[in-house]
């Protein structure tokens, strides 16, 4: 077996830095760039061809291999630019709600990502009822008070899987159970998950599922997918379409669409073919090494991280159980944001999120080392600083 830190020989992007961002942008394989010339070769030689011959099907492939790492049958995913327009699909196969409809109301979390509730909200207005639950300590979700507003009203509850703001992993199996029971339907976002956390779809019995290529699967950005539970799919007539969900694209036929089953269904117009390719070189990887490997790895990283926030009694933003934490740890300091910044100038790869800190988020390929000369560097920062306003107060005295 390869050990895990043998995968750096196969990130350059790695070397002259200290990559510690997964959770926004994770690292780029070298493999991304070899498919990225073969998308352009292919272009290149074969012209319109490419369409017939290689492109058409590329969704399915892609989609394909996404389902192998997270328990989706074949054909059950299709691809879309980003996961906010893959849960607007969701959202136009519902389009005959109104708000005065039985069944219209959508439960979600306050800590839910931004885009995904701005998406919600918008169209809350002529369809949904909208209840937000409010999670107190800005870290976890209040399970109970979540699963008590999912009712016999409820049509969706959309949730990520590990909040973006804390990395705290989601009770999933009790949501649907809850939802299931009631007759929702819920919208498992995995954005935070694919990668880091195993997650096994079919099992779940989610009905549908979205989330990127671009974090802990090192795939780039652009490459975006939806599940749809097969069973029901077929019943799911999405109106944000277009003519790749056509029975027969190739007819061009007029007025409104006949729709195809299996995952070309939730597809809608001409596909981001270059996202497609740039994003195997990190599906190939993941694929290869394996979601709990790279679990085991990050749960000692993250570890590691919280131990060197403790020794220095540094605030954190993220559960302190292990099990319930996913593969970022905030470190909640004063003046994150300007921190952030100077770290970025000296190659250490970090971000920064109001109400959450510096986040730090470690992949496969990272050495513990890389983790400790961030804790020294900013060790060195903040000395630094505090140098620099006590120098300022004695000159002003
Ligand atoms: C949980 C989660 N959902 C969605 C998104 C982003 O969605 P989009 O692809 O629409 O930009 C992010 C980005 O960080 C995220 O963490």
């Amino acid at each position: 077996m390869t050990d895990l830190l043998d995968y750096r020989q196969r990130f350059d992007s790695l070397q002259g830095c200290h990559y510690l961002i997964a959770n926004s942008l994770g690292a780029m394989p070298n493999a991304a760039r070899d498919y990225a010339l073969r998308y352009a070769d292919i272009w290149a030689s074969k012209g319109v061809r490419a369409w017939s011959e290689d492109w058409w099907m590329l969704p399915r492939v892609v989609g394909d291999k996404i389902g192998a790492i997270i328990g989706a049958p074949e054909d059950s995913i299709s691809m879309h630019p980003n996961v906010t327009s893959a849960e607007e699909v969701i959202i136009s196969c519902f389009g005959n709600q109104t708000s005065s409809s039985k069944r219209n109301k959508i439960v979600m979390v306050d800590m839910e990502f931004p885009s995904i509730q701005y998406l919600y909200q918008a169209h809350a207005r002529d369809k949904f009822e909208i209840e937000v639950v409010t999670c107190p300590d800005g870290v976890s979700v209040p399970l109970e008070e979540l699963l008590a507003a999912i009712d016999e009203r409820t049509l969706l509850v959309p949730i990520s899987h590990v909040l973006f703001r804390s990395s705290y992993i989601v009770d999933a199996q009790a949501i649907i159970e809850k939802a299931h029971s009631v007759g929702a339907l819920v919208v498992l976002d995995v954005f935070q998950s694919v990668g880091v956390v195993p997650l096994d779809l079919t099992k779940l019995k989610v009905d549908f599922a979205v989330g990127g290529l671009l974090k802990w699967m090192c795939g780039g950005p652009g490459a975006c997918f939806l599940y749809v539970r097969p069973d029901l799919a077929e019943t799911l007539e999405p109106a944000f379409t277009g003519w790749l969900a056509h029975e027969n694209p190739f007819g061009f036929e007029r007025g409104s669409i006949k729709r195809t089953s299996g995952a070309y269904r939730f597809q809608s117009g001409t596909p981001v073919i270059p996202a497609l390719y740039t994003c195997q070189g990190g599906l190939d990887l993941i694929a290869e090494i394996g979601v709990e490997r790279i679990r085991e790895r990050s749960k000692e990283m993250s570890a590691l991280v919280l131990k060197l926030a403790g020794e220095r009694q540094w605030k954190t933003t993220t559960h302190t159980d292990p099990e319930k934490r996913a593969g970022t740890v905030a470190l909640n300091l004063p003046d994150g944001q300007a921190l952030c910044e100077t770290l970025n100038a000296r190659n250490f790869l970090v971000d920064y999120r109001p109400n959450s800190g510096i986040r730090v988020s470690p992949h496969f390929y990272n050495t513990d080392s890389e983790i400790i000369d961030l804790f020294v560097e900013i060790d060195g920062l903040i000395a630094k600083a505090s140098q620099t306003s006590s120098s300022v107060s004695h000159s002003a005295n």
